[in-house]
């Protein structure tokens, strides 16, 4: 896709500080470009570095939940900056990795930084979460850490993940997931007038029922529904401190932000990893 098309400015913010060398945010999101787990909550200020390894930790309850085992062929859709595949490079033998994402400017860092241990194997491929290039029956693990709110349409996404996935294998992501009686709310925050969509399209409106029922329509069976929300709410003070330190000015990195912090904190909206098993 042209970069023109892609409209996701907090990436745009992000590459540009990274390529002008702020080590600060490379240290904290040159790997991964998602929220933290933090088992306790921490005292005192996240540091990068802190928030590197909390970030790291809810890579690992995505993959984990999955069941990820040596020697599976694995498609990490939405891919980022390639923090997942680094780790299960990292942490697993024989394994082939694919990363996808949209974004050519992501996958040129990832493909710079993630290199193969040796017996595994990783490729990084541009495509779109809902036309994903591969055959049927070609992965064993599906990984969708914490983007399928951006994707054109979670049904199409699951449809795929579907196509693609060998029976038994497993889909896993993390999400918002709202509570049903919140997505009036959810609608009406799309009106917000200074809302410029910092963080570009993002659908924060599948209901943990609308879940199950799109498993049940795409041929999956839920597995793992675990609420992380509480593990990740240290992340909001760290992005405040990173949006002060970087000066963003943009009204809706911090209406949007504050939205879901108070929403996650409320448990209005819950942080879910998810894991789906392929029947048929
Ligand atoms: C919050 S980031 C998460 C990145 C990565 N999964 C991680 O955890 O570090 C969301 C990612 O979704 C990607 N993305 C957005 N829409 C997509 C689509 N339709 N198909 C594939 N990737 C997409 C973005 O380019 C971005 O890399």
């Amino acid at each position: 896709m042209a970069v023109k098309d892609i409209q996701l400015p907090y990436f745009d913010l992000l590459l540009a500080q990274l390529d002008q060398g702020n080590a600060r945010l490379e240290l904290a999101f040159g790997r991964h470009v998602h929220w933290g787990y933090w088992p306790q909550v921490p005292q005192g200020v996240v540091s990068p570095a802190d928030f590197a390894w909390a970030a790291e930790n809810l890579t690992r309850e995505v993959y984990g939940a999955a069941g990820m085992e040596n020697g599976q062929r694995v498609l990490d859709v939405g891919c980022g900056l390639g923090g997942t595949i680094a780790s299960l490079n990292e942490n697993f033998s024989g394994v082939e990795l694919i990363g996808l994402n949209i974004d050519p400017r992501q996958l040129i860092r990832a493909q710079e930084k993630v290199k193969a241990r040796s017996g595994n194997l990783i490729h990084f491929t541009e495509g779109n979460a809902c036309w994903l290039p591969f055959p049927g029956q070609f992965f064993e693990v599906v990984l969708a850490v914490e983007c399928i709110f951006h994707f054109p349409q979670r049904r199409k996404f699951f449809e795929e993940a579907s196509r693609v996935l060998k029976p038994g294998g497993r889909l896993a992501l993390s999400d918002f997931v709202p509570r049903a009686f919140l997505l009036p709310l959810a609608a009406l925050s799309k009106r917000w007038p200074f809302s410029k969509g910092f963080f570009g399209r993002c659908n924060l409106q599948c209901t943990i029922a609308q879940y199950r029922s799109l498993a049940k329509d795409t041929g999956f069976k839920l597995r793992v529904e675990k609420d992380i929300t509480e593990n990740t709410l240290p992340t909001y003070p760290f992005l405040r401190a990173m949006g002060t330190e970087l000066n963003i000015r943009d009204p809706s990195a911090k209406f949007e932000t504050w939205i879901v912090e108070w929403a996650s904190r409320l448990r209005l909206l819950r942080y879910l990893v998810l894991s789906f098993e392929k029947l048929r």
